[in-house]
């Protein structure tokens, strides 16, 4: 099946209406007015190990480098460390995404590996970045 990025965003909008379910939860991200500008979803809650993610995130495209991503992962960060009592956020991007690179960056995750050939798109495979962070961390990047 080739990779359909209006499919995938109109899934990730209808799935943002759903709310929890599970070990999944997921968000509407919406700007200071209550303008619709985003989704968001946690993937992978794990209660017993204490870890989570990735966290799916799709800010609409005429509002990205507004700093709405960062703002969204330290909300949810907070809110999966301070509140959940969560430990580890796992995560990772498809490398070529400057944009998530970025933002994992400014979060202070950690590159932990790269898996090869995990998705083919356009005719070519790319490899996954894989990145983490602690809760101890988190705190220290993110005040
Ligand atoms: C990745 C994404 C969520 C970032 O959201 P955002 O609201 O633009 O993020 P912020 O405004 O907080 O920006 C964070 C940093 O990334 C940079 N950035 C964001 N998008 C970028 C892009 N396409 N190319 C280069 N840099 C980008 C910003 O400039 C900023 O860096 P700076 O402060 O040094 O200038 C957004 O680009 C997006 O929705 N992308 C498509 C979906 C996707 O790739 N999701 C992540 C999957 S893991």
């Amino acid at each position: 099946m080739p990779f359909d990025l209006d499919k995938r965003r109109e899934k990730l909008a209808e799935a943002s209406g759903k709310c929890a379910d599970g070990n999944k939860i997921h968000f509407a991200v919406e700007n200071s007015e209550g303008k619709h500008i985003g989704v968001a979803l946690i993937h992978n809650i794990d209660e017993q190990h204490g870890n989570f993610g990735p966290i799916a995130i799709q800010i609409n495209v005429n509002e990205r480098g507004k700093g709405y991503g960062v703002a969204v992962y330290q909300m949810l960060g907070n809110y999966m460390f301070n509140e959940r009592r969560m430990h580890k956020w796992n995560s990772g991007y498809m490398e070529g995404n400057t944009g998530s690179a970025k933002l994992h960056k400014k979060i202070g995750f950690e590159v932990e590996g790269v898996r090869k050939d995990m998705v083919f798109i356009n005719g070519k495979y790319r490899n996954e970045v894989i990145l983490g962070i602690t809760a101890e961390r988190f705190f220290m990047n993110n005040k």
